[in-house]
């Protein structure tokens, strides 16, 4: 097996694998971003650049360094690789650059998209943004396209990554969505601008790393932070019906799919995508619809573990939803009065 180091760790992956899953493999601050790549989607990645990296050796039999900095998503691990993500300069200055580009046509209009808090552009701004743009430019506009009534598209947020046309590729059947226009030109379109009604056209919200597509029936509710997710399940023909609900007070806002670290569908026991149907996302918005496993572990560096809960009173709320999970699918789950407000917790 290739062994590879990554700023100076050290890992033997499978053959075949690319630097950021290796990467992901050791895990923390050296794994790169990515805005593009899902390893639940063949042929993602290759498209946003945020991921690069500097192949300081490219193998043991031919120890050069690749003359410039590679996209890790796309890029195979050699035996005897020496790879640089956060401990070079040239690295950091590269993702700082690729930000300003993301952002010459992006709105900041981050106090008003529901994306706020879970959006990966915000979170590569924080850390490799300027605080000016360079560009004298207007941003680009569009004229609104109305995808249908569960899911906003707000063109002029999108970045372009292709995750959502290639989950209408791979997971819908009778794809209608896709990219029009070339270069500068190029946008997200529905072609012939009619609704994607397939029973899996959800999951373009979940994988959209930004603001440009959302959730039509959370649009607004409130800001994530002061949302507390927790893990359900229901029996559903159609998907896994494994889901993580978006409760505030005893109010379920949304529905979406469980994510895992790297901000991506959780993987099934199977080893498939846990990709969940419409119906569980848009229409199951009641306790007793679910069954409820745990509370969501919620990573510190997370803004939505601002509502912090795991505390001893959130372990308490666990476990009385375990005491409950036994009830049979479709039975009431009992809350308790005020257990899932916020304000009691
Ligand atoms: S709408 Fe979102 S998921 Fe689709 S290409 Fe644009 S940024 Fe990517
Ligand atoms: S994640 Fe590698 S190019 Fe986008």
């Amino acid at each position: 097996m290739p062994l590879v180091t990554i700023d100076d760790f050290q890992i033997e992956v499978p053959e075949g694998t690319t630097i950021l899953n290796a990467a992901r493999m050791i895990g923390g601050d050296l794994v790169p971003p990515a805005m593009c790549y899902y390893s639940s989607l063949k042929g993602s990645g290759g498209y946003c650049r945020t991921c690069l990296v500097k192949v300081e050796q490219g193998s043991a039999k031919d120890p050069r360094p690749m003359p410039k900095l590679v996209p890790s998503c796309r890029t195979t691990v050699m035996d005897g690789m020496v790879v640089r993500n956060e401990t070079s300069p040239e690295v950091i200055e590269a993702r700082a650059g690729v930000t300003e580009f993301l952002l010459i046509n992006h709105p900041l209009d981050c106090p008003v998209c529901d994306q706020a808090g879970e959006c990966k552009l915000q979170d590569l701004g924080y850390e490799h943004g300027k605080l000016d743009t360079r560009s004298e430019f207007r941003r680009r506009t569009f004229e609104p396209i109305d995808i249908g009534d569960k899911i906003k598209l707000h063109m002029n947020r999108c970045i372009l990554c292709y995750r959502c046309v290639k989950v209408c590729e791979q997971i819908t059947d009778g794809r209608v969505h896709g990219v029009i226009g070339r270069g500068d030109h190029a946008e997200i379109s529905t072609y012939i601008e009619q609704a994607i009604d397939n029973d899996f056209s959800g999951n373009v919200i979940d994988v959209c790393p930004v603001g440009a597509l959302t959730d039509r029936t959370f649009r607004f509710k409130s800001r994530v932070w002061y949302t507390k997710p927790v893990e359900a399940h229901r029996h559903c023909e159609k998907c896994c019906g494994k889901v993580r609900l978006w409760y505030k007070g005893e109010e379920i806002l949304r529905v979406t799919a469980r994510k895992d670290e790297f901000d991506e569908v959780a993987k099934l026991e199977n080893g498939e995508a846990g990709w969940i149907c419409n119906e569980c996302r848009f229409e199951k918005k009641h306790t007793n619809d679910w069954v409820i496993d745990e509370i969501t572990h919620v990573d510190r560096h997370s803004v939505i573990s601002a509502n912090h809960y795991e505390s001893d009173e959130g372990e308490r709320f666990e476990e009385k939803q375990l005491e409950t999970a036994a009830l049979p699918h479709g039975d009431k789950v009992t809350l308790g009065e005020g257990a899932l407000n916020p304000n009691n917790i």
